[in-house]
């Protein structure tokens, strides 16, 4: 990355990190922070450009479709952003495109990425609900959805419709099932898949103690 570019990433860093704070949802600045980080950490691993994974990285949420609720305001107003920052309108497209892609939209929609730098930055967002931090994330935007932490009458290891996965009625704990224990297989990078297996173990293992310890075995 040229000093320029550095430049461009702190400056936009920055404005995300205002925007995102104080935000309760469980998509908060330092979600944005861990991906950007690890994004980086990748993205050097894989020989991948910098300058657009890192800002990839930074404005991947910034119109999520879960939280917006004007998409294609909010896109637009993330274009302006990079341009207004100095980026060309390649880098603005490029970036743009990666976002597009990144989020999980639903189990019928698998995102694939078709650049390096896309594959990078939706690694280290998946990354980021896999692990001791996504234990933590999913009960807290369970608690954002009131949803219970667990409930013995809704069954786990179901496969769900689309509809069914969108709606997000289940517990906490099903959206392991449904969603956190798959995501080790839909890793792209060699560099992610080895962290990916080994978060992907820790949660395995809390599922199996937090079940152990609702029937009181443990
Ligand atoms: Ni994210």
């Amino acid at each position: 990355m040229t000093r320029k570019q550095s430049q461009i990433v702190t400056e936009i860093a920055g404005i995300v990190r205002d925007k995102f704070t104080n935000d309760t949802s469980g998509h908060d600045w330092y979600h944005m922070e861990r991906v950007w980080k690890m994004a980086r950490q990748l993205g050097e691993a894989e020989g991948a450009d910098l300058f657009i994974v890192e800002l990839a990285a930074l404005l991947h949420d910034w119109a999520d479709w879960k939280f917006s609720a004007d998409q294609s305001k909010d896109t637009e107003e993330m274009k302006q952003l990079l341009r207004n920052h100095g980026a060309t309108e390649d880098q603005i497209g490029n970036i743009c495109e990666i976002i597009e892609n990144v989020s999980f939209k639903g189990l019928e929609k698998r995102s694939t990425q078709s650049t390096l730098e896309g594959k990078v930055v939706q690694d280290a967002d998946r990354l980021d609900a896999i692990g001791a931090i996504a234990i933590a994330r999913v009960f807290a935007y369970g608690g954002h959805k009131g949803r219970p932490i667990y409930d013995p009458s809704i069954p786990l290891n179901v496969t769900l419709t689309n509809e069914q996965y969108l709606k997000n009625e289940r517990s906490g704990l099903a959206h392991f099932f449904d969603k956190l224990l798959h995501l080790k297989d839909q890793i792209n990078t060699e560099s992610a898949k080895k962290i990916a297996e080994e978060r992907h173990r820790y949660m395995e293992e809390y599922v199996e103690r937090f079940l152990a310890e609702w029937d009181g075995k443990r």
